[in-house]
């Protein structure tokens, strides 16, 4: 098998390198999706939107079978006209509806709130308290809700701040002296990385802002304390210098997407984290092989020029006599989702690992029952790699629930066979089926690992990935963001693209992945057995394939699908379900023609009736969407903008929230 092309791609911001060389799946050439018509069930949007929110019980998820549209059911139409494809250096939004950029990066949110410099002059202790760069995923928790309120006028906006342009973060871009990297501008670079906290407020003319002084503004960086929770929490292989009893760990990185849990609290993905570390050793682990750590880092953060300990982590390279006297390890403190209580900001964020380790792309909770376990799904964002799902161990119930639930549990990774069935397989080596799959693979190579075993649970999920292999999981075209049908049950995953599907050396098609070279994506999803989220087996059909103008997508010989000027889009990133049913789908794929910018489109998940919504900047993805509770305010961030947007006058790109409203103070989408 051809090596992965890590170091060519190293400085694309988008590049996710391949680094998984089994080979899962037999050939199968397969030219549409075949799919079976099901009924989908119906529920009360009531009681969708409480569960969504955590809000309450009364008929959560206790969804009829009846399969006709009570009265209840809002409809899912799409309302508004298309807005056509876009290539100006502005936000385009259709008739009738407003936007306007709010916390662009550098917006200062807590401490002594330093103003932006636009001479790129902040520094690193200003920017930690200013908004982050590379905005992504976000979502709106109300001010009230732990209170059981649903205030759509005043909450907590939670943010990812993926990643950063060097070139716009500092005056000069990143500079060396002596090969070493000035230790401030490193800081700098660490705290532009994480998740800002903000306190927003509407005013009576229905302008947002800040809460300027909130005790729950808050920025967590690249460098804040967090602990390790679940089965690798004291592992032997998270042995630190910073942490001898391998339970704790500083920041985190490349938060791509996020869920909000059934309990109030954020966790923010930890997706290509792997760019971070550099490792001079002759050989590396399979913990660190698995993911493309190389033998440099990304933004050189290992070279500051400072002994300073939390720089000097970024080298995990075997230096001193022990695992306690180095950081070798550091690198496998990262690649988890990490839960944030934005409401208790004294809080240490928890990295929560039994949900495993991985490229996290985001994750997704099911709607919680009372005294049943809790269910959330994860991608892993890299070509032919996985859709995992976690089931906890211990049944939720709203006045206990905690993050403690996240703590132990099954995790499983998805098979999605060619009759249209999928199998849930356990990872996990109490369940016999696995335990056999990896004593046979005991001696054998799994791609590129020479693979001796594992030495319990927590070495499983710290090698997540390669427990995946051995499991037989299907290799899918980039897993990114998935949602959740709160009237159907039904879950999502966009497969946003895999330039590599079916090439020489790499896995050939699939069903559910079935074009080769496939440059624009679909999305996918699939019913639960009997809609229990809990099952191990379910019913998957793809939902759209993206394309061009007469891309079709086609179900039991029928045209379902096919699309024109108001929808043709590619690579779907972004996927959200708002709280009235209606699907958002963001893209970050070419913006050569005919597609342009990065854009937002709506989908009635119905009928599949797709409109396109919205169109961004020149050069930016489209990434992040939520709303307050009503539907009536819509954020939407714009991440690694081009040129000098949004303020015409500042020379720096400033990655951004954009508020969407309509214009008649009506629920948007419809
Ligand atoms: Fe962070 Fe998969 O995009
Ligand atoms: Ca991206
Ligand atoms: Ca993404
Ligand atoms: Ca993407």
């Amino acid at each position: 098998m051809a090596k992965h092309d890590l170091d060519p791609n190293y400085l694309d911001p988008n590049y996710e390198p391949v680094v998984n060389h089994t080979e899962n799946t037999p050939f199968h050439q397969v030219l549409a999706a075949r799919m079976q018509r099901r009924t989908v069930m119906k529920g009360s949007v009531g009681a969708a939107l409480a569960s969504v929110m955590g809000l309450g019980l009364a008929g959560c998820g206790s969804d009829s079978n009846d399969s006709t549209t009570s009265s209840n059911v809002s409809s899912t139409d799409i309302g508004f006209k298309a807005v056509p494809t876009s290539t100006a250096n502005e936000v385009v939004v259709p008739e009738g509806y407003s936007s306007e950029t709010f916390l662009p990066w550098g917006t200062p949110i807590t401490g002594s709130y330093p103003d932006y410099k636009p001479d790129g002059t902040n520094t690193g202790a200003e920017q930690e308290q200013q908004v982050g760069m590379h905005h992504d995923g976000v979502h709106f928790f109300p001010i009230d809700q732990k209170a059981g309120g649903n205030s759509s006028t005043e909450g907590l906006l939670v943010m990812n701040h993926e990643y950063i342009a060097q070139g716009a973060l500092h005056a000069n871009g990143a500079t060396y002296v002596n090969d070493m990297r000035p230790a401030d501008e490193v800081r700098k670079e660490i705290a532009a990385h994480g998740v800002s906290v903000v306190h927003i407020k509407r005013d009576t003319n229905g302008k947002w802002d800040i809460v300027f002084g909130s005790p729950f503004n808050r920025r967590i960086t690249g460098n804040t304390e967090m602990d390790i929770r679940g089965p690798v929490r004291g592992y032997s292989k998270l042995i630190t210098k910073y942490s001898p009893d391998a339970t704790e760990t500083r920041g985190t990185l490349n938060n791509c997407a996020m869920g909000p849990t059934p309990w109030g609290t954020y966790l923010a993905a930890e997706e290509n984290w792997h760019g971070y570390f550099a490792n001079g050793d002759e050989s590396q682990p399979r913990e660190q092989t698995r993911h493309g750590v190389g033998s440099s880092s990304r933004y050189d953060w290992e070279l500051a020029d400072s002994a300073e300990d939390q720089y000097v982590r970024f080298n995990v390279s075997t230096l001193g006599a022990t695992a306690a006297d180095d950081y070798r390890n550091e690198a496998n403190t990262y690649g988890y989702m990490v839960e944030i209580d934005p409401f208790t900001p004294e809080s240490k964020p928890q990295k929560r690992t039994a949900l495993g380790r991985f490229g996290h792309e985001g994750v997704i909770f099911a709607p919680v029952k009372e005294g049943e376990p809790v269910v959330c799904y994860s991608g892993d964002d890299s070509r032919f790699e996985y859709i995992y799902k976690f089931v906890s161990s211990k049944p939720y119930y709203a006045a206990t629930a905690g993050g403690y639930l996240l703590d132990e549990g099954t995790l499983y990774v998805a098979r999605f066979n060619d009759d249209g069935s999928g199998d849930w397989l356990s990872l996990d080596l109490d369940n016999a089926d696995f335990k056999a799959k990896v004593d046979a693979a005991v001696g054998t190579m799994v791609g590129d690992v020479a693979f001796d075993g594992f030495e319990n649970q927590a070495d499983v999920l710290l090698n997540t990935r390669l427990a995946a292999d051995i499991a037989g999981a299907t290799t899918m075209d980039r897993p990114e963001w998935g949602a959740v049908d709160p009237i159907s049950g039904q879950v999502y995953f966009t497969l946003t693209n895999n330039s590599n599907r079916g090439k020489e050396g790499y896995d050939g098609v699939n069903a559910a992945n079935p074009n080769e070279i496939n440059r624009t994506g679909h999305i996918i999803r699939w019913s639960e057995e009997g809609n229990d989220h809990t099952a191990t087996s379910f019913d998957w059909d793809i939902f759209v394939f993206a394309g061009e103008q007469g891309t079709e997508t086609v179900v039991d010989d029928e045209v379902i699908v096919s699309l024109t000027d108001d929808n043709i889009f590619n690579s779907p990133d972004g996927l959200w379900f708002d709280y009235n049913g209606r699907l958002w789908i963001q893209t970050d794929g070419s913006d050569a023609a005919p597609y342009q910018n990065n854009m937002m489109l709506a989908a009635n998940p119905e009928t599949r009736e797709i409109k396109r919504f919205f169109v961004g900047p020149v050069g930016c993805e489209v990434t992040g969407v939520v709303s307050t509770p009503d539907v009536k305010t819509m954020f939407v961030n714009i991440q690694h903008p081009d040129g000098n947007w949004p303020d015409s006058n500042d020379p720096r790109p400033r990655d951004a929230t954009v508020i969407v409203t309509k214009d008649d103070g009506g629920v948007i989408g419809a």
